[in-house]
């Protein structure tokens, strides 16, 4: 099979090392795809907001399935235009995509069906917005509705936070994707991510695993798109699983079909296990990054029979393995604020010697005299597998420590705490 991967980042070098290790694959293409990505196949220069290229290069390889990495494509409409033009897609259509790309249509979703999730209410108006807001004394979240590159969440201690969060978000913060907000009940627990593989009506467990948010350890710092992620979660139980297929995905995909935008696709669920159990923090409409570098190295089942088998229905389980993956973030000085690009980075073939060590490319670029620099925020997401988190933890930080790069940061306590619970 000819396929075509569209992205350029750890999650797109993910997907497409395992794409590229099935017998099915005879001709890989990526768009942009990255340097770690070039002995992969073929790297096509593009530019993943511009739908209308990456749409006309995907007419013009006329691949087999196209298989979609990042949300704004999907957002945008990419798959749907594939799907008019007979080119199969690996992803959502830009109405089942608006599970991620409006938490307002994801919250009414999972009202039709009861799926469990903290109280909501939308606001176009910032005197109703505070008026509600302080009838909770601020201690709310705040979400701009649309997709504002994982900046558009404030959880609010008191109207001190929630105020100012409101006027900005209200007074376009971030756009059109803040012209509506939703002001949710702020709930406990630790989170969990879940992943499923959902195609019309058939949904099949995937895996689950947790990431890193903040860019400093202990959970500090700001945002940033995640610095690091372990699978399985250390919090994963049969039974949890169980219950989130039934109480989640199920419902989910069940109220999409029935509203005559099937979901098909990977869609991750964001949970705080509550004690009244798991609930719903958010969606996404693709793999996580850098979750799918977690995931997709303990993948038993080849990928992208797996992907064909779910596309004609035929899919009954995704396989595993038992080991656990944790993956480090190397990123460049500064992010998720301003970075300087450039430096120079070395050492990886030596620290991606064991068989149980990847290094995926996430921005990185080579300079005119051939040497790989970093080109991004996040630059490197390096992977360990072991039999449990414990093993695969420090053989991840050993990998980390031969990377050659004086530029970049990482956290030291990726995995710590799930280390310990196992
Ligand atoms: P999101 O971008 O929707 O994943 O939200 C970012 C983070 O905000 C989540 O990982 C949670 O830690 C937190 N968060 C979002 N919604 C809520 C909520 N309703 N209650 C408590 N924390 C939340
Ligand atoms: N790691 C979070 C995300 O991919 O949205």
């Amino acid at each position: 099979m000819k396929i075509l991967v569209i992205g350029g980042g750890g999650r797109e070098h993910a997907l497409s090392l395992a794409i590229s290790q099935s017998p099915l694959c005879s001709d890989l293409h990526m768009a942009p795809g990255n340097p770690g990505m070039v002995p992969l196949g073929t790297c096509h220069k593009a530019n993943i907001e511009d739908t209308d290229a990456l749409f006309s290069l995907a007419v013009s390889l006329a691949p087999d399935l196209v298989v979609i990495g990042p949300e704004a494509p999907l957002v945008a409409g990419l798959a749907d235009r594939l799907a008019d033009a007979d080119i199969a897609a690996f992803g959502p259509s830009a109405a089942a995509a608006m599970l991620e790309g409006s938490k307002d249509f994801a919250r009414q979703i999972c009202a039709s069906k009861q799926v469990p999730q903290p109280h909501f209410q939308a606001f176009t108006n910032a005197e109703d917005a505070l008026a509600h807001a302080k009838d909770l004394n601020g201690y709310c979240v705040i979400k701009a509705d649309g997709l504002a590159a994982g900046k558009g969440v404030v959880v609010c201690d008191d109207m001190d936070e929630a105020g100012p969060a409101i006027i900005k978000m209200l007074g376009g913060q971030f756009g059109s994707a803040s012209a509506s907000i939703l002001i949710e009940e702020r709930i406990e627990g630790p989170e969990i991510s879940a992943f499923a593989l959902i195609d019309g009506t058939n949904a099949i467990w995937l895996a689950s695993a947790q990431d890193h948010k903040r860019a400093y350890d202990d959970d500090k710092g700001p945002n940033t798109g995640g610095m690091g992620a372990v699978s399985p979660s250390p919090l994963m139980t049969e039974a949890l699983r169980n219950q989130i297929m039934d109480e989640v995905i199920t419902p989910v995909a069940e109220a999409m079909a029935e509203a005559g935008t099937p979901y098909h696709g990977v869609l991750y669920a964001g949970l705080m296990l509550t004690t009244d159990g798991p609930k719903v923090i958010e969606f996404n409409c693709r793999f996580g990054d850098p979750e799918a570098e977690v995931i997709l190295p303990r993948m038993e089942t080849d990928l992208l029979a797996m992907i064909c088998d779910l596309k004609e229905g035929k899919l009954q389980r995704a396989s595993l393995c038992d080991d656990a993956a944790v993956t480090v973030i190397m990123a460049s000085n500064g992010y998720p604020g301003a970075y300087e690009k450039g430096s120079v980075i070395a050492g990886l073939d030596e620290a991606a010697t064991p068989e149980h060590v990847t290094i995926y490319h996430a921005g990185t670029a080579h300079d005119a005299g051939g040497r790989l620099v970093a080109s991004g925020g996040r630059v490197l997401a390096v992977t360990a597998l072991g039999k449990d988190i414990a093993q695969a933890r420090p053989a991840a930080y050993e990998a980390v420590a031969q990377v050659k790069w004086d530029d970049g940061f990482y956290r030291r306590d990726i995995a710590k705490s799930a280390a310990e619970r196992t």
